[in-house]
């Protein structure tokens, strides 16, 4: 007998268990990538893999997968589910952890059932998808793709100064596997859409089509420090308003620009950091999105256009790239099946472009992928208000469970 519906109280259950984890005094959930608080993440998530008898297995870039595979079915290449369980600061439970705990309950599920799919179905959590401690953003899934190569992405420093490789080899998820060991035949994430688009509409699944392109830049703006008294407003260099003067000017543009664009100043430093001193460098990030390429190089270029503005006043910029992703589009087969499978359960179903990063966008480089979206209550994520309704998130699995039916060729 072939499923229709998930265990829904285990899915929902496993999803509270695993956003226990990595919570602080102040009851924030923290598990940036490779921290402690990632490795309790990492080994709750493999014992429910070795609990629900899938083979376990690791990366050397920390990417863990989860496979059931037959004797007969062996040799096909495997039909890929997954996401993330890294986390950023003070996040919600759901982000990432829905699509990989999802995959695993429709795997749990077919298993239960008996069903005999005609390949392998993987799980699989990237390394690193928040970028939140090591840039760029879907590191793991870069490198699984072949985009970025392994030793480089070891070599990459976090914020606070570790380097990834041993920060892997230190909370033990430091795998044996070369990235890319498994090539997948399809690729599908379940996602909470993190933004306000189903929810305002009425609608209870996405059928991600696009995802837009990403930019992230490091700039530092060097001035010159001076007394917050005694220096007139015209004789300073203040790398402070610089960099302020720079975040305004792009959400201004952003704002006035009547497209999708968005822009970001995420992070933002001064030296010496101190109430009466003209700051004397800015360091702060930006992070600009379009699903056009051709408007976010407009916008990359007017960006470089106000930093030479700001040399000609006499600061000195520098500016290094941290990520650059283009707009992705999804497979379109997978895409329509999603729809259908949605519209077959009568689920309320459109088409949407995907605001955040995903892991999907990297996959999409190996093979045929998709995403399917649930609603985010109030469009609200990366804050730990981040909610989607019980219902909605089983309905989502449920999509996946059919999906992955039909792209596994179950009868
Ligand atoms: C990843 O979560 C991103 O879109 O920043
Ligand atoms: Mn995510
Ligand atoms: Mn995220």
């Amino acid at each position: 007998m072939i499923p229709t519906t998930i265990d829904a109280t285990r899915l929902l259950d496993g999803l509270a268990a695993l956003g226990r984890i990595g919570l602080d005094a102040d009851g924030r959930r923290t598990r940036l990538a490779a921290t402690d608080a990632d490795r309790e993440g990492r080994d709750h998530l493999v014992a429910r893999l070795a609990a629900a008898g899938l083979e376990v297995a690791i990366d050397r870039i920390g990417n863990i997968f989860g496979v059931w595979a037959s004797e007969e079915n062996a040799a096909a290449a495997p039909l890929l589910l997954g996401s993330h369980i890294d986390t950023v600061v003070n996040a919600g439970h759901l982000d990432g952890c829905y699509g990989v705990l999802g995959a695993l309950e429709v795997i749990e599920t077919l298993k239960a059932a008996g069903t005999r799919p005609a390949r392998p179905i993987a799980v699989a959590a990237f390394t690193g998808e928040e970028g939140a401690r090591f840039a760029p953003d879907m590191l793991g899934s870069l490198v699984f793709a072949g985009g970025l190569p392994l030793d480089e992405a070891l070599a990459t420093v976090a914020t606070d100064g570790a380097r990834l490789g041993d920060e892997l080899a230190r909370i033990g998820h430091a795998g044996t596997l070369d990235p890319g060991h498994l090539r997948p035949a399809a690729y599908v994430e379940l996602h909470i859409e993190q933004g306000p688009v189903l929810e305002r509409e009425g609608f209870r699944i996405g059928a991600v089509e696009t995802l837009q392109g990403i930019s992230w830049q490091k700039v530092t703006i060097t001035g010159q420090a001076n007394h917050a008294g005694t220096t007139p407003m015209s004789m300073r260099r203040d790398a402070g308003l610089a960099a302020a003067r720079t975040a305004v000017f792009l959400a201004e543009r952003a704002n006035r620009s009547n497209t999708p664009t968005v822009a970001t100043v995420g992070r933002m430093s001064f030296a010496p950091d101190v109430i009466n001193v003209v700051p004397a460098r800015a360091t702060f990030t930006v992070d600009l999105r379009d699903p056009d390429e051709g408007r976010l190089r407009e916008e990359e270029a007017a960006l470089s256009a106000h930093l030479a503005g700001l040399e000609a006043e006499g600061f000195a910029v520098t500016v290094e790239r941290l990520a650059r992703f283009e707009p992705v589009v999804f497979d379109a087969a997978i895409v329509a099946e999603i729809e259908r499978v949605a519209r077959a359960r009568g689920l309320p179903v459109r088409r949407i472009t995907s605001g955040a990063g995903h892991d999907a966008q990297m996959v999409a480089r190996l093979c045929p992928a998709a995403m399917i979206f649930v609603p985010s209550i109030g469009g609200v994520s990366h804050n730990p208000r981040e909610a989607t309704a019980d219902a909605d998130l089983v309905a989502g699995a449920e999509v996946l469970l059919d999906l992955v039916v039909r792209l596994t060729g179950i009868r």
